[in-house]
């Protein structure tokens, strides 16, 4: 199943030039991190050859490189330090939770759901961050007598909630100390991301404004709560930002509350972008880190705050790709071809919602130049069921063939649903030549198993 080098016998690593021609083949910078040829000429993620696991797995099946995930998770513990949380919305599974854990991050969960998965996945309280915009008092005494290491308060009724549950005895109960709170705020910063991604903005739904006084106003009435303590400040500036300048900004933002306010922590939120087209060129999380550390050294930030940030597509992102089978070839005559595939908007909904681009090729043939131009569709019960508008792919494309398409691992299995009821896919993990099944292919009977 292993192969490290390409049937020409270059090191199968080594990557294509960034500038390849549109129809050159996958910028192997796209792929996962141990991504290489077989002598086969097939793809190998992990050392497993991606043809011969869609043929044991079946298709769509996600499929993530671990030793990419661990590699981008140790990157933001020598960033940031042990603790930086792996925000779980970007991918989650007891699977990730436990791998992110083992790489010495802590967890950012924003629902009773997430917070109950990463538990399962081996959590304790203590290394869980708990966030939410509408936090019920179910879902935050579930999280007071998990022993949660910090919840991250977004509102004045949650705050009425809080001292609700205090006055109930729900703190009293759960294990800790007092229970460490951060106040949500909106920093007034327009990150150049997608309107939906957006949360740093005045006009939103997430924390307190600081320009408004809002953010003091929680502040003091946090500080009046019995059995917490507030201990610092949190804000996300949006998603899929390219521009380590808009961290600066957040960063200069925040810092006069920190000081105020004698914060020992501050929490930038996450928001990192990746490539997921040829073109696209994104900071690592390292450059991230220190451009964030050398903006908190320039507002005056005391090194004595502890400055932390909740990255989730930079852990996961590119550590993927999505296999999908070939079902039907369209050509059109003078408009275009479509290629439909086993999956769709179901398994990623991201172009549907975002507009986002992806990039498609043939594991079979991941060197091969791609000059057939398709609209690569899924099976779904409507036009706009579109994986990539625009693909690029080898000419010699057949009903039957294996597709791939990269830079799957974020907001994709996150975002799944069952519509027109398609089964999930699986998740597979892939290191050292095997694979390990961590969330099997659903069922009839899971789809089923919720009627009465
Ligand atoms: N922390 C907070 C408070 C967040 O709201 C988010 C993402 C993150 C951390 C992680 O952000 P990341 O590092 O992954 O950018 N579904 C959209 C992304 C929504 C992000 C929501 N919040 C997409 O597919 O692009």
């Amino acid at each position: 199943m292993t192969g490290a080098r390409s049937a020409s016998g270059a090191p199968a690593s080594e990557p294509s030039s960034p500038a390849s021609p549109p129809d050159g083949p996958i910028l192997w910078d796209l792929l996962p991190d141990t991504s290489a040829v077989t002598g086969d000429g097939h793809l190998s993620v992990g050392g497993v050859d991606l043809l011969q696991l869609a043929e044991e797995v079946g298709t769509p099946v996600f499929v993530y490189d671990e030793d990419h995930m661990r590699d981008r998770c140790r990157e933001a513990v020598a960033g940031f330090g042990p603790g930086v949380a792996y925000a779980t919305k970007a991918f989650l599974c007891k699977a990730m939770a436990a791998l992110a854990l083992e790489e010495k991050m802590a967890l950012d969960v924003s629902t009773g759901g997430e917070m109950a998965v990463a538990l399962a996945g081996g959590a304790s309280g203590e290394q869980l961050v708990c966030h939410g915009n509408n936090k019920s008092s179910e879902e935050l005494a579930a999280a007071l007598r998990a022993g949660v290491g910090r919840i991250v308060v977004d509102s004045f009724d949650e705050i009425i909630r809080l001292r609700a549950l205090s006055a109930a005895g729900v703190t009293s109960g759960s294990s800790g100390g007092r229970k460490r709170l951060l106040v949500r705020v909106t920093p007034g910063i327009e990150a150049h991301t997608h309107e939906y991604v957006k949360t740093g903005q005045e006009d939103t739904k997430f924390g307190f404004s600081l320009a408004s006084g809002a953010a003091a106003e929680a502040a003091a009435a946090l500080r009046g709560l019995a059995d917490f303590e507030l201990a610092g400040v949190h804000a996300h500036i949006g998603s899929q930002i390219f521009e380590v300048s808009a961290f600066a900004e957040e960063i200069a933002a925040l810092v006069p509350f920190v000081v105020e306010n004698r914060f020992s922590e501050c929490c930038i939120g996450g928001g990192l972008g990746v490539a997921y087209v040829e073109g696209e060129v994104a900071p690592s999380i390292t450059e991230w880190a220190h451009a964030v550390h050398a903006a908190a050294r320039t507002a005056g930030l005391s090194s004595r705050v502890r400055l932390t940030a909740e990255p989730g597509r930079a852990i996961v992102a590119s550590a993927a790709v999505t296999l999908y089978r070939v079902g039907t070839i369209k050509q059109l005559p003078g408009l275009r071809c479509y290629v439909a595939v086993d999956g769709g908007m179901s398994d990623n909904p991201r172009p549907v919602l975002y507009g986002s681009g992806y990039e498609a090729f043939l594991p079979r043939s991941p060197r091969a130049s791609r000059p057939l131009a398709a609209r690569l569709v899924g099976k779904h019960c409507e036009s706009g069921d579109v994986i990539v508008d625009d693909a690029r792919l080898p000419s010699d494309l057949v009903v039957g063939d294996v597709l791939a398409t990269p830079v799957t691992g974020a907001y994709g299995f996150a975002m799944s649903s069952n519509y027109n009821r398609v089964l999930r896919p699986p998740v597979v993990f892939v290191s050292g030549g095997r694979y390990r099944v961590v969330v099997r292919r659903e069922t009839v009977a899971d789809l089923l198993a919720c009627e009465a």
